[in-house]
């Protein structure tokens, strides 16, 4: 690997994000687990499906790749993480022993700020409070569970292993294990489902009382997937009714009503949060923070180098195994590109950002962005809030097009 991480391409953003008050030089670790007992029909993420999960052999391979990253860019050891993200496949079949020595092995090996943010993503039927304390003890101190639903016909139609009581046991076992804030995902635009489903799906949420929501639109086509899926396959034939877009786009805006009447703010996109809950970690991509990243199918963004890791979970224990690197792709990206990454992430907050000091930060010509930015706030689907430019909600409905005439 290059030494990449000298301190002038630290602090990509140029930027001070008022929602979270983080700045761009800042750092977080995404450590993927990538095994699961099924795997669900509409997902493309980097899975490896075993009945009994080689978690101690997995906790060696991930603390060996941290290592090897070290070795191979000295600096690494110095930063200071202020996030870390278990994210899955389904991390709560880690035993949280295994994961305690990954975490210990993490503190040793660099710098984590006191009270930083851990995550860890959890499947309703994997979920235990016994379970979720060790993960508490281990240092986790955010829970994010898997729900998609709270109704049976749904979970059935998303393949999912685990039934709407599964759901509310899951929510109420993370939170009686201390975990300082609990998650739910909610997937809308599901085969079978309607708009009110999707709002008693929002109200269910507010009801069991957390305090953070992601909500995704189901993604099914090829095109934006990594990998085919058999609802993609079955897409393609015509043999699959889910959502149109225009449903889609109503399901949101259900949704958003519905978090938001309860407290819930629409902080980005596909997240709502009670005030102060928001996922700092995930803010490190929409504002423009580096992130390192270990495990199977991994992404890790450095100084401007992209990587990815081998998505297959045997080559990749093999290779960690003789000392390489298990990366698959490596892309520096240009200031244009990293200038397009900021834009496309950053409007998808509700603070938007400051296009001049993205401009500035990456090298691109402010002159000609500012004038679309003018005719898009003319337009309505922008507003400028001192110096920042952020989306209307009718800008946030056309996130891809309006990101694509500011380029
Ligand atoms: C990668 S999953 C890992 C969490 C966990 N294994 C689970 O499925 O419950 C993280 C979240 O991504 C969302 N997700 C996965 N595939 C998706 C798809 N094709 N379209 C929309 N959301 C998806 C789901 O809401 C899921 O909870
Ligand atoms: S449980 Fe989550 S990560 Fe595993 S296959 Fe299903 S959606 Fe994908």
């Amino acid at each position: 690997m290059s030494n990449s991480t000298s301190s002038s391409t630290r602090g990509v953003a140029g930027d001070v994000d008022p929602l979270t008050g983080m700045e761009a030089a800042r750092m977080g670790l995404y450590l993927h687990f990538p095994y699961c007992l099924a795997r669900c029909p509409y997902c493309d993420f980097a899975v490896a499906i075993r009945r009994e999960v080689p978690g101690a052999a997995y906790a060696d391979a991930v603390i060996g790749e941290l290592e090897l990253r070290c070795v191979a860019e000295p600096s690494l050891g110095g930063r200071t993480l202020q996030s870390v993200f278990i994210g899955g496949g389904t991390p709560s079949l880690w035993d949280p022993a295994d994961l305690e020595r990954v975490l210990g092995h993490v503190r040793a090996r660099f710098g984590v700020l006191p009270g930083a943010e851990v995550s860890l993503e959890g499947n309703p039927e994997v979920a235990d409070a016994a379970r979720f304390a060790g993960y508490v003890a281990a240092g986790v101190n955010r829970l994010s569970l898997g729900v998609q639903s709270f109704h049976a016909p749904t979970l059935r139609a998303l393949g999912r292993a685990h039934t709407p009581e599964d759901a509310a046991r899951a929510v109420a076992a993370a939170q009686q294990a201390g975990a300082s804030v609990v998650s739910v995902d909610l997937i809308y635009g599901a085969p079978g489902q309607g708009v009110e489903e999707v709002r008693a799906d929002a109200r269910r949420a507010v009801a069991l009382g957390v305090a953070h929501v992601s909500a995704y639109a189901l993604t099914v086509e090829r095109e934006v997937l990594a990998a085919d899926t058999p609802f993609s396959k079955r897409q393609a034939r015509g043999a699959l009714c889910a959502a149109d877009e225009a449903l889609s786009v109503e399901m949101a805006h259900a949704l958003a009503e519905e978090l938001e009447s309860a407290g819930l703010q629409r902080y980005e996109v596909s997240n709502f949060a009670r005030p102060g809950h928001h996922s700092r970690h995930n803010a490190l991509y929409w504002t423009g923070g580096e992130y390192l990243a270990a495990g199977v199918g991994a992404t890790g963004m450095v100084g401007g180098r992209r990587f990815s890791n081998e998505r297959n979970a045997e080559r990749y224990l093999q290779r960690v195994g003789r000392g390489e690197l298990p990366e698959a792709e490596v892309e520096v990206l240009s200031g244009e590109e990293r200038f397009h990454e900021r834009l496309a992430m950053g409007l998808r907050l509700r603070t938007g950002l400051s296009l001049a000091a993205a401009c500035r930060a990456y090298g691109v010509d402010p002159a000609p962005r500012l004038e679309e930015a003018t005719r898009l706030v003319a337009g309505g689907f922008a507003q400028w809030e001192g110096e920042r430019l952020r989306l209307t909600p009718r800008g946030l409905d056309l996130h891809g097009e309006v990101v694509a005439r500011l380029l």
